[in-house]
Formats: structure tokens, C-alpha cells, sequence
């Protein structure tokens, strides 16, 4: 991304060279008024050669915006000039006398104390020159080099009208910014000087078209990923939204139908049959109160003890649980980062998140397979984040699952984090939104690969605290 993207008249600074194709008298007012009144209040020096507008029309826009135009040029901050003291000097466009002169201005400029020059000039004078339109092809082209190498800012203004669509379509190709109304446009079609190396105009420009085609491409299909991830997360947090909100209430409810079930249970003595009716009630009410919790987990609003956390320790206290859960079948390979950062977490939220990982790992493989744990650091670069919404630059610790079951599939995968979704005869759905809500709560993210056949990789990314203090974890 270019560190100072051009989008307006206002953008454009010393160094620029541009193109301004007009189409008719309003738009020429309106980029004019703005491109001068902006030299003017950034203490350049601003040289206007006029060719189809006089001097005094130009004036008069200016005026029209109460800007001190006669002040100015007394004090020649604007100088109006002809075609004929510039471009055509002597009759003739010389293309190198004609660079020499700005040289020389920009110079003058900067010795009478300007900020630089701003230099914008009307070439309605080329379309009379025969011969000249090659010439002129070879000036513009030398301007954008002259302009950035001797601070020039340099606007040359085409009426589309006066000129031949094929000369007009060279004139786009050598401009590396185009006004186009009042837009300014990083130049797609540009054709730098170093590009031109056989001279030969419609060569490159094909090339040019042939590139544009795919740079487009790639811009299309990554505006269309980004939109549907934008989606994607707009919906996990409208659903986090709902369920978060439902589970507060729902949990009040639950704890009043308890208290009254309770209350009810002692009413009886064992073995009536209103007692155990009372115990039903109870033990329908427990399960709603764990479904409220993992709601509440999903929808983030779940309570954290945070502290500083080896994750290390919490895979390892969890090992014997891990071995019972997979069972003979599959074997469990633990790949834990000697040297990994510290975390700031809940411990049991994270030990929720990583039992719920390797369930469903463990069903995903029914027949046997190989179940990975794995550990490590990571460091994110800004170029590396892309894809993934919430991924941004920085430090993490990197928490792995990884199955070689039977994997998931692009519809599965658009939905599994979204609670109650289950391909699964008796899944509850909430495995993994439980784990998105935990992890996106400790400032985390989940990122998953997975293919139908070819096994699934969970990786959880927690903010990591700083190895240095890791060691005052591991002490405590
Ligand atoms: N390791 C995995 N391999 C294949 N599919 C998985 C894996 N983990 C999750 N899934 C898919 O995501 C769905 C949602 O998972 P989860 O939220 O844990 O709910 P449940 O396990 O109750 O179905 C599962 O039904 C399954 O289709
Ligand atoms: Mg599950």
C-alpha cells in the first residue's frame, strides 16, 4: 500500500505529476479554484499557463471564492503565464528547453522562500502542433521523473473534447495520477518510463491491460473474502448478542425453579413419590444450569478468574483426563514448547476449551487415530493476518489440536462455532462455541484447517504476557 495514497485534489503534493482530463467548464472551475486556493494556503509558488482560459476568468473563480487573488499576484505567489512565453516559445514546443524552465522556476521558487512550486499548464496549444503529439508524449513522460526529483508539483490539463481519443488514451498511459472529476486516481494504466524500454507505446500498454486483468482479478476475490468474513463475524456476534442475553435471564429462572425444588424435596419423606418427582425436577434443572453456563461462555459473559498461566501446565495437569477420554485407539502425541510465554487466563475456562477440542477430535476419529497437542510461540507480522478477522500483529502463545479423523467440510465449517450446531445424533452443539466464546473473551481467536478425510488442526491463539515474567508464573 503506497504510505501516502492520493484520493483528492487536496492529497496532492510537491513531487506529483498528474493529468487532469476534463470534461466540461464546471468540472475545469472546480479542480482550478481548489488546485490553486490549496498551493496558495501551503506557501507554494503557483504558475499558471493559460491557453484556452484567460488569465482573468481563471482569476475570477478564485475570486468567487474570496480568495485575495490580486494580493497574490503582486506578490507574484501566482503568476499567470501564456503558451507562447512557455510551451511554444519561438513557435516551437521543445520539450528540453521546456524542462530546463521548470527546473529553473522551482529553483526560483525555493530561493524566494516558497514551500516549492506548483505548476499546472492548459495544452489545448497541442492540438495545433503537427507533429508535436510525439514529442509531447516524451515530455510528459520525462515530467513524472522531473517532478519527483526536483519537488515539482505538476498538474497538465486536457480538455477531452479537443483532443483524439487515441492521443488521450497515450496521455492516460503517462501519468502516474489522473483527475477525473474532482477524484484523484492512483494511476492504474500508468506506464513508467523504465517500462518503456522498446519504445514502442502500444506494447506496453497492452502489457499494462493484460496485468490490470488479474491485479483486478485478486482485488475482486479478496473485497469478496472480506465481505464474507465480515458477515461471518457480524453473525457470531449478533448470535453471542442473543445467547448471552437469554442465558442471564434464563439463569434466574433456573435458580428459582431450584430453590423452589429443593424447598419442595424436603416436603416429603423418602421413598414418596412426590419427593422423587421433586428430584426429577432438580436434576432437569442442574442440566439447564450447565447449558445456561456454556450459553453464557459463548456469549462471553462468563465470569474469568484470569492469572498468570504456563499453558504448558495446564495440558499437563489434564494429561491422565486426555488418555482416558481417547482411549486405546487413538494416539495422544503431546509437543509441548519448552520455552513458551505466559499467558493471562482462566484456568478452568481454558482446560473447558481444550477437553471440548479433544472430544471432538476423539469422535471425529471412530476408528482409531493419531491426536496431537501441541504447543509454541508465535510471533504475528502484519502481512501474516490476513483472512482471519480478529488475527492482529503481535506476540502470541499457540495452543494445537490436531486429528486425523474424518474432518469437516465448507458448510460445517461455516457453522460450527454457532451454538446448538451439530452433525453429530446426540451433539449438543456447544462444544465449540463454548470455546469461541472462551477464547474470544481472553482476547484470543481460533483458526481451523480442516478438509473432508484429511483430519482437522484447531489453533488457538492467546495473547502471550512476555517470557521474561513466565518464569514468575512457574515459581508461584
Ligand atoms: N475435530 C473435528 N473433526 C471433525 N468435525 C468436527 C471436529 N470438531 C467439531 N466438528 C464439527 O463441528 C460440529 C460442532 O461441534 P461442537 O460445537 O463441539 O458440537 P458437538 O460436538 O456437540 O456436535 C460437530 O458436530 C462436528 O460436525
Ligand atoms: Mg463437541
Amino acid at each position: 500500500m503506497n504510505p501516502h495514497p492520493v484520493r483528492t485534489i487536496g492529497d496532492l503534493r510537491l513531487g506529483n505529476h498528474a493529468t487532469f482530463l476534463y470534461q466540461n467548464e464546471p468540472e475545469h472551475r472546480n479542480v482550478m479554484t481548489r488546485f490553486v486556493r490549496q498551493g496558495l494556503e501551503r506557501g507554494e509558488k503557483v504558475i499558471y499557463v493559460a491557453d484556452s482560459h484567460t488569465p482573468e476568468t481563471v482569476s475570477n473563480y478564485l475570486r468567487s471564492e474570496r480568495v485575495d487573488v490580486d494580493s497574490h499576484l503582486d506578490r507574484r505567489r501566482l503568476v499567470f503565464l501564456t503558451s507562447s512565453e512557455t510551451y511554444l516559445r519561438r513557435g516551437v514546443f521543445d520539450s528540453e528547453r521546456m524542462r530546463a524552465m521548470i527546473v529553473g522556476e522551482a529553483e526560483r521558487a525555493l530561493a524566494e522562500g516558497f514551500a516549492g512550486l506548483r505548476g499546472t499548464g492548459e495544452m489545448t496549444w497541442a492540438r495545433g502542433s503537427p507533429g508535436g503529439s510525439e514529442k509531447l508524449i516524451e515530455y510528459e513522460r520525462a515530467l513524472s521523473e522531473l517532478a519527483e526529483k526536483t519537488h515539482v508539483l505538476m498538474v497538465c490539463q486536457y480538455d477531452r473534447s479537443s483532443f483524439r481519443p487515441e492521443f488521450l488514451l497515450d496521455i492516460l498511459h503517462i501519468h502516474p495520477l489522473v483527475i477525473v472529476g474532482t477524484e484523484v486516481c492512483e494511476n492504474f494504466y500508468y506506464i513508467a518510463p523504465a517500462e518503456l524500454e522498446d519504445h514502442y507505446l502500444p506494447a506496453a500498454r497492452f502489457r499494462v491491460c493484460i496485468e490490470n486483468l488479474l491485479v483486478r482479478k485478486r482485488m475482486e476475490e479478496s473485497v469478496l473474502r472480506s465481505m464474507e468474513q465480515l458477515r461471518h463475524s457480524q453473525k457470531m456476534e449478533a448470535v453471542g448478542k442473543v445467547a448471552g442475553g437469554v442465558a442471564h435471564d434464563f439463569r434466574n429462572l433456573v435458580t428459582a425453579i431450584m430453590q423452589s425444588a429443593e424447598l419442595l424435596e424436603e416436603e416429603f419423606p423418602p421413598g414418596d413419590q412426590r419427593r422423587e418427582d421433586a428430584q426429577k425436577i432438580l436434576s432437569a434443572a442442574d442440566r439447564a444450569a450447565q447449558l445456561v453456563t456454556q450459553l453464557l461462555a459463548f456469549g462471553m459473559r462468563q465470569e474469568l478468574k484470569p492469572r498468570m498461566l504456563d499453558l504448558n501446565s495446564v495440558v499437563g495437569s489434564l494429561e491422565n483426563m486426555l488418555k482416558r477420554v481417547t482411549g486405546d485407539k487413538v494416539e495422544l502425541v503431546l509437543l509441548l514448547e519448552p520455552e513458551l510465554g505466559a499467558v493471562k487466563a482462566d484456568q478452568s475456562q481454558l482446560e473447558q476449551v481444550l477437553m471440548n477440542m479433544v472430544v471432538n477430535a476423539r469422535e471425529a476419529m471412530p476408528d482409531g487415530g493419531r491426536l496431537t497437542v501441541r504447543t509454541d510461540n508465535v510471533t504475528l507480522e502484519p502481512g501474516q493476518c490476513r483472512g482471519v478477522p480478529e488475527a492482529r500483529p503481535g506476540k502470541f502463545v499457540r495452543l494445537s489440536i490436531a486429528d486425523t479423523g474424518i474432518g469437516m467440510g465448507k458448510d460445517v465449517l461455516e457453522q460450527m462455532f454457532e451454538p446448538f450446531f451439530t452433525t453429530k445424533q446426540s451433539g449438543t452443539g456447544l462444544g465449540l462455541s463454548v470455546a469461541y466464546g472462551i477464547i474470544r473473551q481472553h482476547g484470543g481467536w481460533i483458526t481451523v484447517d480442516s478438509e473432508p478425510g484429511r483430519g482437522t488442526r484447531f489453533q488457538i491463539y492467546l495473547p502471550a504476557i512476555g517470557a521474561d515474567r513466565l518464569s514468575a508464573a512457574r515459581t508461584s
